[in-house]
Formats: structure tokens, C-alpha cells, sequence
């Protein structure tokens, strides 16, 4: 695959988008979700693929165990919006689905959720994961996936992650820059738009929709089983413990990293010569990444934008009290 398949940044009803999260979007906003559908939102990178797992195992993992190692996880839990050439659209894979719940995932910000999920009344399962780590994160799957935009340096994505936005500005201040408009040229920020933004609208849309279950990558981190507990009780099931088990043990990262159902090996257009998909799965990694004046920065610039004191993130944990 090489990167002229890289798709561009442009924006879409005030998000950062590529065609390929877009040119379907009559038939996203158009899907029958029903109501024992359950959507896995997140922000790009939060544990998506963690998350569908566990979800994939609780319900079909006794009644189906070989899905996990002859179905990839993007045929169980289709990806709504997804639309990129040669193949199957979400939508298509999500209405093929036989399955009862169906799991479906989405990225989108929760203005764009379909209507129908709202009005049949879906489960959600928002998962959140920490700004630092999931920059991080972000910008190694964008470096390997040649369907993403390019990343270029690091300290420049950190800046368009930051920005969160994209921001139209008077040409003429600038010689070298991405893309211009009627005079205006546009500083993108990253797929999917602001991180805060998308943790803070699902967060708010937490206080009116009741079947939504918010939980953190942080969280999933310090104790799977404690998690699974919950999720147990938000989907209505009552698993042994010994089937409980058996799952914390299929969704351990190494464990994940090695099935091919889940790793993401099989997708032509992710090189892993440049970075792996299940990349180390760690609370913390950011700081092998963040200068300390980017930190300082970051840290002053995340105040500002995160103002709801009841919306808290861990960016590091004490391992050994795992
Ligand atoms: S995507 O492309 O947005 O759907 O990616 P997503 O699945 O949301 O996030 C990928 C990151 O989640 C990590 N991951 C895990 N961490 C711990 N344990 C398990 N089982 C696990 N599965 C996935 C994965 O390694 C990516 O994070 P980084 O920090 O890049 O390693």
C-alpha cells in the first residue's frame, strides 16, 4: 500500500475528518440500529478493540468460542463510519451481522451518532482513555496506517492534537502550509477532531441518556475484572466466574497482541515494519515521548480546556499496587 492512499484532513460540520469516516455518510446517519444494538464509542486509540473484545466474549465467548480465532474483530464489531475502497462499507458489514446483540463501534463524536440509537434506546459504552497516552498512541497507528493522514514530527502532531480544531487563517501570514481556501489556508487537527471536545460531549450526554456506561482505559488498566463487573450488570448478563476469568485471560495484551483476530495483522493498509497495532498497551508510555516544556505546555492548555471537575483522567499509575 503506499501513502498516496493517505487521505486528507478537511473540515466536516466543525470536525476534523478524511473521506473515509465521510463518503458514507448518508447511510451512517440512515442505519437501522435496533434497540438491543450495543455502540462502543471512543476517541481514536482509547482501548476500542480492548473493550469490543470483552464485549464480543461476554456474549458469544461460551456459545461460540471459536469467533475469537476465526473471525477478526472488525467483522464482529463492525466499524460504522468506516469507508475505505476495495472494502466492505460499516454499514454493510454492520447490517450483515446475525448476531443478537449486535456490536457495533464508532469513533464519532456524539453529535454524530445516528438518531436511531438514541431513539431505540441502544446501550452505549463510551470508553475513555487519558489525552497524554492517547496522543501518543495516535501518533504511531497514524505513522502505520496508511489510510490516516500523514503525521509528520511528533512535536507537530502534538500541536494539532492540542489545537483540536481545525482553524481557518489569513493566507499571506503563511509560507509553507498544508491547504488553502479561498484565501485562507486551514491548520487540521487529527481524525475525529478534539479529543476534549469528544470526552466531554460523551461525558455530558452521560447526565440525560441513562443507558450509557462511561468507563476509562485507566480503570480497564488497574483492574479488568472490577470492570468487567460492571459491564456485566450494564449489559444485563450474569457470567460464572470461570467464564469471567477465561476472559480476563483472552484480553490480556500479550494475549491479544498475539491473535491475529484482534491484533489488526491482517489489514493490508497497516505496516507493521513501522509500528505494531497492539503497540504496549501501557498507562504511562507518554512520557517517553513528551518533552518537559511540552509537558509544561500541555499541562497549562489541558486546564483550560478541561473545566468540569467531575471529569478526571490518570495519566500514570502505581504499578506495583496492581
Ligand atoms: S483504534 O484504532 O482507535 O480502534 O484503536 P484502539 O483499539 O482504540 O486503541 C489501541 C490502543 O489500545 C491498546 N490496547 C490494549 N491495552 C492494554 N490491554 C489490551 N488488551 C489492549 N488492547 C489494545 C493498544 O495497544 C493501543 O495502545 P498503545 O498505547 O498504542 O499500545
Amino acid at each position: 500500500m503506499d501513502s498516496s492512499f493517505r487521505a486528507e484532513l478537511f473540515d466536516f460540520h466543525g470536525v476534523s475528518m478524511t473521506r473515509y469516516f465521510t463518503d458514507n455518510w448518508d447511510n451512517v446517519q440512515n442505519f437501522q440500529a435496533r434497540p438491543d444494538d450495543i455502540l462502543i464509542a471512543t476517541y481514536p486509540k482509547a482501548g476500542t478493540t480492548w473493550v469490543s473484545c470483552i464485549l464480543d466474549l461476554l456474549h458469544f465467548g461460551q456459545t461460540s468460542s471459536e469467533r475469537q480465532t476465526s473471525i477478526s474483530i472488525y467483522d464482529r464489531v463492525p466499524f460504522l463510519e468506516m469507508s475505505v475502497p476495495s472494502v466492505p462499507k460499516g454499514t454493510e458489514l454492520a447490517d450483515k451481522l446475525v448476531t443478537s446483540p449486535r456490536l457495533i463501534k464508532t469513533h464519532f463524536p456524539v453529535q454524530f451518532v445516528p438518531k436511531s440509537f438514541w431513539e431505540q434506546n441502544c446501550r452505549i459504552v463510551y470508553l475513555a482513555r487519558n489525552a497524554k497516552d492517547s496522543v501518543v498512541s495516535y501518533f504511531h497507528f497514524d505513522r502505520m496506517n496508511m489510510a490516516e493522514p500523514e503525521p509528520g514530527e511528533w512535536s507537530s502532531f502534538l500541536q494539532r492534537f492540542m489545537q483540536g480544531k481545525s482553524r481557518y487563517i489569513m493566507k499571506y501570514n503563511y509560507t509553507s502550509v498544508p491547504q488553502s481556501y479561498n484565501g485562507f489556508v486551514c491548520l487540521w487537527s487529527v481524525v475525529f477532531g478534539s479529543w476534549y471536545d469528544h470526552v466531554n460531549g460523551w461525558w455530558k450526554k452521560k447526565q440525560t441518556y441513562s443507558k450509557l456506561h462511561y468507563m476509562f482505559y485507566e480503570d480497564l488498566i488497574e483492574d479488568t475484572g472490577r470492570e468487567l463487573d460492571k459491564l456485566c450488570s450494564f449489559v444485563g448478563l450474569s457470567s460464572s466466574d470461570e467464564h469471567k476469568k477465561s476472559i480476563i485471560g483472552m484480553v490480556q495484551f500479550d494475549n491479544m497482541k498475539n491473535n491475529k483476530m484482534a491484533n489488526h495483522s491482517t489489514i493490508s493498509i497497516m505496516d507493521f515494519k513501522i509500528s505494531h497495532f497492539m503497540r504496549k498497551g501501557k498507562v504511562g508510555d507518554w512520557k517517553t515521548h513528551f518533552t518537559v516544556n511540552q509537558n509544561e505546555h500541555f499541562d497549562e492548555d489541558y486546564k483550560r480546556k478541561m473545566t468540569d471537575p467531575t471529569l478526571e483522567f490518570r495519566t500514570e499509575m502505581d504499578i506495583s499496587a496492581i
